[in-house]
């Protein structure tokens, strides 16, 4: 039968397009579906291209605010904001155009449309086509997130935009309002800010990033973003919002209190959730938790004996690696492999400036997981040669260690280049790697990546380039030999 499969996943992001390849490459007859474009909402909508903008906004920054400082006199500067979006766009298409090329590349069928499960065995694919039924011994549900909406905010991608409508603007907003300064938010507001927007955001809690960052590192950021002009209100409860012209009000609650603010656009930034209340998920009986996530074991497997799910719809984090991850390790379960879910980390970066990243547990997760007695240390970037000859002096990296074994519970990053930075300590972890692993591990000069050995080295209480008070005795801080 033509449309009858070993492997089917639905959702071609960056979980289902990892999974069928993989199957592919194990031999299975696999089918992908997908109802837009190849890549999912990472690839089109999400991290790709906000990284481009990301790039092109610091890019433009350091042109204005820093190559004068080297010397260096641009005039003329000026943004053509169409340009940009279209370059942005290219590199989607250019991402987009390589996954459909190893997807065929591996004899995988790609079927355009949107699923939805008839029974356990057959799903009903409607496209522009028509409609066709897809049936496979197995499944892979890998259908990710939306972003949620709160009362009186509806996304239309126009008034009121998610990342999505954010990422397409072609004209630069004088002033944006963001509500939510978390992952999404803080990342566009960066670079809004960068290209010349006024940017207010209203977070609901006392902080930025709450609870997904280390605090310490989130004051840096928090820093840079005063520096670049974006105003943060705490405790701020986004309510409604008015057209006024061809502007916006938005009532918000603080303390109490209604205050007003105003904007010509508004980024609606306040979570994700799973589209799991789509593809007739109830009618065949999968089992959700509370939160709406599909549930898995650690073989991804749900209720249902022949059908898996990964990625965003199978809980948090909700992060692109964790679902590729994912990926590989369901299709290598249906080959028979013996392969369980058993990371010890999901390193996580957030792409503000200067970058966040980190790998392992915040000291808070390290102290509920009864890890009382810690070493922890930071190093930073202003004594590290080759931040400062990149005009990137600002940020550390913090080491979390057990103080009796000296074992790495945790390593957070913000500084140039944390994105890159973190796999060296997301490695260490899974190794259980201890600090003098790190701390005797020859990095080369001058390079960024010394600052996780000196940062070992700190945490051990000896860092090279910084002065550490009190100075520690040879007897307690010397290198240790390996055991
Ligand atoms: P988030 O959960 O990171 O932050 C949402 C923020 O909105 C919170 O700080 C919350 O307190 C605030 N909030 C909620 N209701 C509010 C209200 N009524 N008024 C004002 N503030 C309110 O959500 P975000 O930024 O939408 O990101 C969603 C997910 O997408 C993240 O959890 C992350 O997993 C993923 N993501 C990952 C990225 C990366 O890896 N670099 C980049 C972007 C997103």
């Amino acid at each position: 039968m033509a449309n009858k499969y070993d492997v089917c996943v639905i959702g071609a992001g960056p979980g289902g397009y990892v999974a069928a390849i993989r199957s592919a490459q194990l031999g299975f007859k696999t089918a992908i579906i997908e109802r837009e474009a190849l890549g999912g909402v990472c690839l089109n909508v999400g991290c790709i291209p906000s990284k481009a903008m990301i790039t092109a906004a610091h890019f433009l920054h350091k042109a204005q605010h820093e190559a004068p400082k080297m010397g260096i006199n641009i005039s003329g500067i000026d943004l053509d904001m169409g340009k940009l979006v279209d370059w942005k766009q290219s590199v989607c298409d250019r991402m987009s155009k390589g996954v459909e090329q190893l997807l065929k590349g591996n004899k995988a069928t790609i079927i355009s449309g949107e699923a939805t499960f008839k029974n356990q065995t057959t799903l009903s694919v409607k496209s522009s086509k028509g409609t066709e039924e897809v049936t496979a011994d197995k499944f892979i549900i890998a259908t990710g997130s939306r972003p949620i909406e709160i009362p009186g905010f509806k996304i239309d991608e126009n008034e009121v935009c998610s990342s999505t409508g954010a990422l397409a603007m072609t004209e630069l907003p004088k002033k944006v309002v963001v509500i939510g300064g978390g992952y999404i938010g803080l990342e566009i507001s960066s670079y809004l800010a960068k290209l010349g927007s006024e940017v207010e955001i209203l977070e609901a809690s006392d902080a930025l990033l709450t609870g997904v960052a280390d605090k310490d590192c989130v004051q840096v950021v928090a820093r840079k973003l005063k520096k670049l002009g974006v105003k943060v209100n705490f405790n701020t409860f986004a309510k409604k919002y008015v057209k006024k012209g061809k502007s916006f009000e938005i009532t918000a609650e603080v303390k109490g209190k209604e205050t007003v603010f105003a904007a010509d656009k508004i980024l609606l930034t306040v979570g994700r959730k799973p589209n799991s209340d789509q593809m007739g998920l109830d009618k065949i009986g999968i089992e959700l938790d509370q939160h709406g996530f599909i549930k898995v074991d650690p073989q991804m497997k749900t209720n249902l004996a022949n059908i898996y799910a990964i990625g965003d719809i199978a809980g948090q984090p909700m992060l692109a690696h964790k679902a590729s991850h994912e990926g590989v390790l369901v299709a290598e379960v249906l080959a028979g492999q013996n392969r369980v879910y058993d990371a010890k980390t999901v390193p996580a970066v957030i792409f503000t400036d200067p970058e966040i990243a980190s790998a392992g547990m915040l000291e808070s997760e390290c102290k509920e997981q009864g890890y009382t007695d810690l070493k922890i240390a930071k190093f930073p970037f202003a004594a590290n040669g080759r931040a400062v000859s990149m005009m990137e002096p600002d940020g550390f990296v913090k080491m979390i260690a057990d103080k009796k074994t000296n074992v790495l519970l945790g390593v957070h990053i913000v500084g140039p280049e944390a994105s890159n930075l973190i796999s060296e300590a997301a490695l260490a972890i899974e190794m259980g790697a201890r600090l003098e692993d790190l701390a005797l591990t020859i990095h080369p000069h001058p390079t960024l990546g010394e600052t996780m050995m000196e940062a070992a080295e700190a945490t051990l209480g000896h860092a090279i380039h910084m002065i550490q008070k009190p100075l520690k005795s040879k007897s307690n801080g010397g290198p240790t030999a390996h055991v």
